[in-house]
């Protein structure tokens, strides 16, 4: 069993579809183990962002990020983490298939609609920094 941090971000709790999006992972056979709605704080956003600090995007990204509540959940199963990547699909939702929450939902490639973890690692990292 593997467990992986998943942001239903902004532009998605904006538009109410939270429940569409979750139970695109629960209809793969997911399990939600921890979800909770809060504000991102820039100090907060900015360590989740940490490798990205720098690249061209970055303000754009805190800025959106913060910008409304978010969703976040800790998401439990097999291989967890490759499903919820596929699951959510390209980072530019005009490359994501149309059967991807991305493909979906996904505005642009800031307003993409959800975040996935992308390996063990920052799985651990981030389920800390959400739900420490
Ligand atoms: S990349 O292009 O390989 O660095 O993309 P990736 O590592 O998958 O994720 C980049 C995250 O930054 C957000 N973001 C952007 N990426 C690329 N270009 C632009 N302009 C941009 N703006 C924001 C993107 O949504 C990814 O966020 P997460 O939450 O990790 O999916």
């Amino acid at each position: 069993m593997e467990k992986t941090l998943v942001l239903i971000k902004p532009d998605a709790t904006e538009r109410n579809i939270i429940g569409s999006i979750i139970s695109f992972y629960e209809k793969q056979g997911l399990k939600i183990s921890q979800m909770q709605m809060m504000e991102a704080s820039v100090e907060k956003a900015t360590l989740h962002y940490s490798e990205h600090i720098g690249r061209p995007y970055f303000d754009e990204l805190i800025s959106y990020i913060t910008r409304s509540p978010l969703c976040a959940l800790v998401i439990e199963g097999e291989d967890a983490i490759n499903k919820v990547r596929k699951i959510n699909g390209n980072t530019d939702p005009e490359k994501a298939d149309k059967n991807t929450i991305r493909g979906s939902f996904g505005l642009s490639k800031t307003e993409n609609s959800v975040h996935a973890s992308d390996c063990s690692e920052n799985a651990q990292r981030e389920i800390k920094i959400w739900f420490s």
